[in-house]
């Protein structure tokens, strides 16, 4: 990466800022699941690892929470963004120098800030956990050199139309710029009380639903077309998906405060708005599903595909729970307890990590041109994520339960901890899981790079998963 840092823009091949935001975002995966391996172990067995303060639970959360958000899963947007955009545009990237940039201030950037959570230095607010001056720094050197290369991609493109993937690209770039900048407005402005409550949450909330979501999403627009070489079945369920995302994901973050002082109207149209973000949900399910007609053979056979359609299909119970989970009739029993950190799991670690995985797959193969290493390592990281999510997602849903039910029945702490002690050794032993199947995808990954067949020019990486 330093080598082209100075070099002349025109001297950067293709692609180079992709292929360093792929391997950068497959490293923090598996920095940040460690480390979320390493947290369970300290919830399954409270006596592991005491005595140091750095390795306290409280400093290790938010150091594996902002790992996970702003290493693997947004680097790995960036990665999409970089080779999609321009792909999909018939184009080049307006500026692979500025990507270079990006991607080197972002590891910088990342690496720093951890350090400083790790320490104990934050903000105290839940996911906006870095303390203001990082804040500036993400939107200074991370959000708007990135938002800037996308929307000059876009705009300098050689196509007629804008292809629903760019659309909901060009839309989360910007809109990821508004959650940074208001979402943060009590650390700059020293806001206290129910308004500090709200907008946490309301950062919280949208960082979920107007970048990881439509980005998620659009994800999938581009690889089921691309792989199964069916058309998107329909632009304008595309279109609707995008609109009702806007309207619908922006608007009901009081629903993480259903419990709390904030006035009964904003909580009850936070509830109704949460029910109808099953409209783009549903548009979305439906419009991939009817892509795939004919095609679910590769759903078997493509390992991108069964990344891209399992993560497509988690977004049903997702969104299932999500609607209803938010409503005042539920919200009281599983608030605060397992059920919302199986939830979180559900959408990052379920939903978006597929569809992520499988753009990483697809464009690193596509750049670098090298079929993968092992096609066998590339299916059991399928399997070990796939299976390692659902232990952590089932036995946390049913820690939550035990807990909402302690909760109403007033059963002493000890009492639920000694019940649920089982389900958080499940959970350990599921992100455990993870953990060890994205170690073996770095090493699949090195391993392309450095020893994976030759594509030739014109061929794509699924025209030839199965050639000898
Ligand atoms: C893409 C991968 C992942 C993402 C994006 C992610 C994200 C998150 C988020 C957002 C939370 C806060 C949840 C809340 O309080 O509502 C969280 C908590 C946690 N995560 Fe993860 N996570 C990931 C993978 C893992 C893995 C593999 C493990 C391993 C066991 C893990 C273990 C934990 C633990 C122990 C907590 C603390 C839960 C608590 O406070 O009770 N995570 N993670």
């Amino acid at each position: 990466m330093f080598k082209y840092l100075f070099a002349k823009g025109d001297d950067i091949p293709r692609g180079t800022a992709a292929v360093y935001f792929g391997i950068s975002s497959i490293i923090w995966f598996v920095i940040g699941t460690g480390l979320g391996s390493f947290n369970a172990a300290k919830l399954a067995f409270p006596d592991f690892v005491t005595g140091s303060e750095f390795f306290s639970f409280g400093h290790m959360r938010q150091v594996h929470v902002m790992a996970v958000i702003f290493g693997w899963i947004s680097m790995a947007f960036a990665m999409a963004m970089m080779y999609i955009t321009p792909a999909l545009g018939n184009t080049k990237l307006w500026s692979e120098k500025l990507g270079v940039w990006n991607c080197f201030l972002w590891n910088v950037g990342l690496s720093l800030a951890l350090c400083l959570l790790w320490a104990g230095i934050s903000s105290g607010r839940e996911y906006s956990d870095f303390p203001w001056f990082i804040d500036i720094y993400v939107l200074a050197f991370i959000g708007i050199p990135l938002g800037l290369n996308v929307w000059m991609t876009v705009i300098k493109r050689r196509t007629q139309g804008i292809y629903t993937t760019n659309w909901f690209f060009a839309g989360a770039v910007f809109m990821v710029w508004i959650v940074l900048f208001v979402g943060n407005l009590p650390e700059y402005f020293q806001l206290t009380g129910l308004t500090e409550a709200y907008l946490t949450w309301w950062f919280a909330h949208n960082v979920l639903g107007l970048w990881i979501t439509p980005v998620a999403a659009a994800i999938a627009y581009y690889t089921v077309p691309k792989i199964t070489g069916n058309p998107l079945y329909s632009h304008r369920i595309g279109h609707l998906h995008f609109w009702s995302v806007v309207v619908f994901y922006s608007t009901p973050a009081a629903h993480h405060l259903m419990s709390s002082p904030l006035p009964e109207w904003l909580k009850s149209f936070a509830s109704v708005e949460g029910v109808l973000i099953l409209v783009p949900a549903i548009a979305f399910v439906s419009n991939l599903i009817l892509t795939m007609t004919g095609k679910w053979h590769y759903f078997v056979d493509n390992v991108e595909t069964k990344f891209t359609m399992t993560g497509v299909l988690l977004a049903i119970p997702l969104n299932m729970q999500g609607g209803f989970q938010q409503t005042r009739a539920i919200n009281w029993y599983i608030h605060g307890t397992g059920w919302i950190v199986a939830h979180a799991h559900l959408a990052l670690l379920g939903f978006s990590t597929f569809l992520e995985a499988s753009a990483v797959y697809y464009g690193l193969q596509t750049i670098m041109r090298r079929k993968l290493y092992s096609l066998a390592l590339a299916n059991f990281h399928f399997w070990f994520l796939l299976i390692g999510f659902c232990t952590y997602w089932i036995s946390m849903t049913i820690a939550g339960l035990i807990q909402g039910a302690a909760k109403i029945y007033e059963v002493p702490y000890i009492d639920t901890v000694i019940a649920e002690h089982p389900y958080m050794i499940a959970r350990w032993v599921g992100g455990t899981m993870v953990f060890t199947g994205n170690c073996v995808w770095l090493y699949n990954m090195w391993m392309t790079a450095r020893e994976g067949t030759l594509i030739p020019e014109g061929r794509l990486p699924h025209e030839l998963a199965y050639e000898r």
